[in-house]
């Protein structure tokens, strides 16, 4: 019986043995993983902490950005203000309104300009002009001043272009001739519906110039004055 028992007690100790060492191996390899998983989960923490930092970053940056662009807009902002100052203020002195007699506006070199109510109120002259301007000068030289293939835009003309000189080219007329172009202006001196309007139609074509009167018919005027009524009937008759 004995050596049966310890037969069969052997064999149940060889038979657990094995046992036991796989059960030893498993845990060896559950610390391992357990130990990898740490290791593993260390890592997540630190990407996930490195992460957090890069967004916090770019939180940063994007509000550094939108703070340095308020701030860029409220430098722009008072440029723009004097740039408008300016133009308000600046006008050239060819342009600009030194004074007005019987409803011509003059600058302080005595040459006629236009002036542009801030209802919108265009002077006489300037309405006169618009109206001579397409009925003589438009078929060549474009609608509003703006010029054509043939002719040059006569309201960039007005401003670059002394009073005396612009006259005389109307008086006169100007022949170009080139080897690919011989554009002629013809000479007006005679023609009273253009010699009687000559500043009526400078006035107007100065204040297209300077973009003060926009394209087409303007649309308030200020009356006629009696002076040009009489200036008007004397030259025309
Ligand atoms: C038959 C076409 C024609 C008509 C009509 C005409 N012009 Fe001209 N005008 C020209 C041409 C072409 C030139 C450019 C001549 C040259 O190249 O020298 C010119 C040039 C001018 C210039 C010189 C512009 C510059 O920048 O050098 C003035 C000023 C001018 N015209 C005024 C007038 C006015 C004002 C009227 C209307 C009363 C008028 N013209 C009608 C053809 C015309």
């Amino acid at each position: 019986m004995k050596p049966l028992f310890l037969s069969a007690a052997a064999s149940l100790m060889l038979a657990t043995a094995p046992l036991a060492v796989m059960a030893n191996e498993t845990i060896a390899q559950a610390e391992e993983m357990l130990a990898k998983a740490k290791e593993m989960r260390a890592e997540a923490d630190t990407l996930a902490e490195k992460a957090e930092a890069m967004i916090e970053a770019a939180k940063a940056e994007a509000a550094a950005a939108a703070t340095a662009a308020t701030a860029a807009k409220a430098e722009a902002k008072p440029e723009e203000d004097t740039a408008e100052a300016e133009a308000g203020d600046g006008t050239p002195d060819n342009i600009k309104v030194a004074y007005e007699e019987d409803g011509k506006y003059f600058t302080e070199d005595d040459i006629p300009t236009y002036n542009i109510a801030e209802d919108g109120t265009v002077d006489w002259y300037a309405f006169s002009g618009f109206r001579r301007y397409h009925s003589e000068c438009h078929v060549c030289h474009g609608p509003d001043g703006e010029g054509s293939t043939y002719a040059p835009a006569l309201k960039k003309s007005a401003l670059e272009m002394d009073y005396y000189d612009f006259v005389d080219v109307i008086v006169n007329g100007r022949k170009h001739v080139g080897a690919s172009d011989n554009s002629v202006m013809p000479a007006f001196g005679t023609n009273k519906n253009v010699m009687c309007y000559v500043d009526d139609i400078y006035v107007y074509l100065k204040a297209r110039g300077t973009e003060a009167l926009d394209r087409g018919r303007p649309a308030k005027k200020e009356k006629k004055s009696a002076t040009y009524v009489e200036n008007e009937n004397a030259c025309m008759g």
